[in-house]
């Protein structure tokens, strides 16, 4: 390596950015990742005129909670861009956050974006040029269920099928990967936050008690169970709301199996997606998937049980993945890192 060309290399703020429907992560070049963050944005309008009030943590903290004038958005809430102005703030926010100030010309960034398999041209396009607006010399794409995969430390490079289902907050991409390919994916709109959901209706069908989606999420984090526990209750837990009747606080118990019953249609939906993977791929990658298994990331793969569920469902060995919430993060950094996989790097 020459003079130059070493000194290009560390001075540069190389980065991969895990761009999620709930939380998007940054992964510096030769340090991992240094960026954690809810993908949300606090936007005030003032006069119909809209600016950039927080983005990450510190809007995260307002949802909920802010005057009418400031609105809490997750411009990539249902896995495609919403809000392509929005996204496009937070993608610029978070990039001069992790590159602090202004670059200079020389530490230009290059920059790998993990998208959603599903995700259009022109939202790519958008990402892209998000991106480049922030000051990167170059930008590449890697589809979600590929950094998945490398996360994972699948042999995605390898001609053997490989399995990977990602559930996030708002989409579950399932996709079978082969020498550097996508062979079959589909993505499916259920994740954590159609959980949460559940459990929001289900509290207010069976009890009149109203709660917010943050209470809901924290109860499924805590205490969430894919089936109903062996002796059908398992733990029972306190929640706090407000009374739909008569409009004040109070507070109820619920056990884990009731709250099993409240997620078993967004699991179901799951399910549904995986089969349908499973049922559509060539029977030689099929071959394939019956040794290796299934690898679960994602958020979503940390709801109790929810491997077993897949496995009795499929009959396959399921297996959750070391660090479900990084590993697409860890699996685009090294997409970027690794020469190996820069054939899965994608210019458009
Ligand atoms: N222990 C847990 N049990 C169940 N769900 C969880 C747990 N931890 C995080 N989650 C859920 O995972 C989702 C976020 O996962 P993530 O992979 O970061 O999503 P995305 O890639 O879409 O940003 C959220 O819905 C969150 O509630
Ligand atoms: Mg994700």
């Amino acid at each position: 390596m020459s003079f130059f060309s070493k000194l290009f290399k560390m001075s540069s703020n190389d980065m991969a950015i895990d761009l999620g429907t709930a939380n998007t992560l940054v992964y510096v070049r030769g340090k991992g990742i240094v960026l954690d963050e809810p993908s949300v944005v606090a936007i005030e309008t003032i006069n119909g005129v809209r600016s950039t009030k927080a983005v990450g943590n510190d809007a995260k903290v307002m949802m909920g909670k802010t005057p009418d004038s400031i609105q809490a958005i997750r411009p990539l809430r249902d896995g495609v861009i919403a809000d392509i102005d929005v996204a496009e703030q937070m993608i610029k926010e978070f990039i001069r956050k992790v590159a602090g100030g202004n670059p200079r010309p020389w530490s230009f960034p290059e920059i790998v974006i993990c998208v959603p398999s599903g995700s259009t041209a022109v939202e790519r396009r958008a990402i892209r040029d998000a991106a480049l607006n922030a000051g990167a010399r170059q930008v590449f794409l890697i589809e979600e269920p590929m950094a998945a995969a490398i996360g994972a430390n699948m042999p995605v490079t390898e001609p053997v099928g490989s399995m990977v289902v990602d559930i996030g907050g708002g989409t579950t991409e399932v996709a079978v990967l082969s020498l550097r390919g996508l062979a079959y994916t589909t993505s499916v709109r259920v994740g954590g936050d159609k959980m949460d959901e559940a459990i929001v209706n289900y509290v207010r069908r069976h009890s009149n008690l109203l709660i917010g989606e943050s209470t809901a999420e924290r109860i499924k984090k805590d205490f969430g169970v894919a089936r109903r526990p062996d002796d059908d209750k398992g733990q029972t837990i306190h929640i706090k709301g407000r009374d739909l009747v008569n409009g004040v606080p109070k507070e109820i118990e619920i056990n884990q199996g009731q709250i099993a019953e409240a997620l078993a249609e967004p699991i179901g939906a799951i399910v549904v997606g995986v089969r349908n993977v499973l049922e559509n791929i060539p029977p030689e990658l099929a071959a394939d998937i019956v040794d290796q298994g299934i690898v679960l990331t994602g958020g979503g793969a940390l709801l109790k049980d929810l491997d077993v569920v897949l496995r009795n469902e499929t009959g396959l060995p399921v297996v959750v993945a070391e660090r479900p919430l990084t590993c697409v993060a860890e699996g685009t950094g090294r997409a970027m890192e690794d020469p190996v996989y820069r054939g899965v790097l994608m210019t458009s």
